[in-house]
C-alpha cells in the first residue's frame, strides 16, 4: 500500500535571520520553532513517519524533549550544503518505497494546520505528478534595477506563491533531485524533467519564517490557536 510520509530539511542555518542559534530552534511559544512545525505533521493522521534532516554537526537536537512524538519522528543526520542536497540527502537515508508520497515542509514554516495538510493530500493523491501549496500573488510586482529603483512592473496574472509542503512520489523525486540540484524547491526539479506539478490553493498564514520581524507574527499565529 502507498504510504504518505513527511521530510523536513532542518540543517539551514537562517543567514537572512542574523544571530547565533540556527533559524529553527527559535523559540516560538516557549517551544523551538522545529517542534512546531514538527508536531504538526506529526498530528496529521495520514502520515506516517516524519523525518527530519538535520546538520551532521547539529548538537542542539538532542537537547530537546521529542519523546511526545514517538516513533514518528525519525531524525536523520545526513543534512547538506544546501536545501535541495539536505532533501536528497534525507531521501536516500528514509528509504521510502519509490510510490511512498513524500511531503517536503520547511522547517521555518511552523504555522502549517491540519486542514491545509488533508486539502494538499486529497487533492494530490490520485495525481500522476505531485503538487505543492501556493498562493496567488496578491501584491503588484515591482522588478528593481541594480540602484534599487524600479525596472518595471510584472503582470501579476498565473503568478503564485510556492509554499510548502511540496508532495511527490519519492522515487520521482530523488530522480529529479539528483539531475537538477541547483534549485530552490523540490517542485522545480520536477520541472526541470519536463512535468508540470498541480498548485494546491493554501493560505497566507502558512508564511516562512525568513526575517525577525516574521517571529512575532509566528508566536501571534501560535498563541491564537493555542487559545
Ligand atoms: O534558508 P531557507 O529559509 O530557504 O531554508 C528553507 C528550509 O531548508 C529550512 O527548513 C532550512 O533549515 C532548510 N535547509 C536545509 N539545508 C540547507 C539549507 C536549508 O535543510 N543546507
Amino acid at each position: 500500500m502507498t504510504e504518505f510520509h513527511a521530510l523536513v530539511p532542518a540543517a539551514g542555518f537562517g543567514a537572512r535571520m542574523g544571530g547565533e542559534l540556527p533559524k529553527q530552534y527559535l523559540p516560538l511559544v516557549g517551544k523551538p520553532m522545529l517542534w512546531h512545525t514538527l508536531s504538526a505533521l506529526c498530528a496529521c493522521p495520514e502520515i506516517a513517519t516524519v523525518f527530519v534532516v538535520l546538520s551532521p554537526g547539529d548538537v542542539q537536537f538532542h537537547s530537546y524533549d521529542w519523546s511526545a512524538f514517538g516513533d514518528k519522528l525519525q531524525p536523520l543526520y545526513c543534512g547538506g550544503e544546501t536545501r535541495a542536497e539536505s532533501v536528497a540527502n534525507g531521501l536516500l537515508a528514509s528509504e521510502l518505497e519509490p510510490d511512498d508520497w513524500v511531503l517536503v515542509h520547511d522547517a521555518a514554516r511552523p504555522c502549517i494546520t491540519q486542514a491545509q495538510l488533508a486539502k494538499l493530500i486529497d487533492e494530490l493523491r490520485d495525481d500522476p505528478v505531485g503538487g505543492i501549496l501556493a498562493v496567488p500573488v496578491a501584491d503588484t510586482i515591482k522588478r528593481a534595477d541594480a540602484t534599487q529603483r524600479i525596472e518595471c512592473t510584472e503582470p501579476r496574472e498565473r503568478l503564485w506563491q510556492a509554499q510548502t509542503p511540496q508532495m511527490f512520489r519519492a522515487g520521482l523525486l530523488a530522480r529529479a533531485l539528483c539531475s537538477n540540484s541547483g534549485v530552490t524547491d523540490e517542485a522545480g526539479a520536477i520541472e526541470a524533467l519536463g512535468l508540470q506539478p498541480k498548485l494546491v490553493a493554501g493560505d497566507s498564514g502558512n508564511f516562512k519564517v525568513t526575517y525577525p520581524q516574521d517571529v512575532q507574527l509566528a508566536e501571534l499565529l501560535l498563541q491564537k490557536r493555542r487559545a
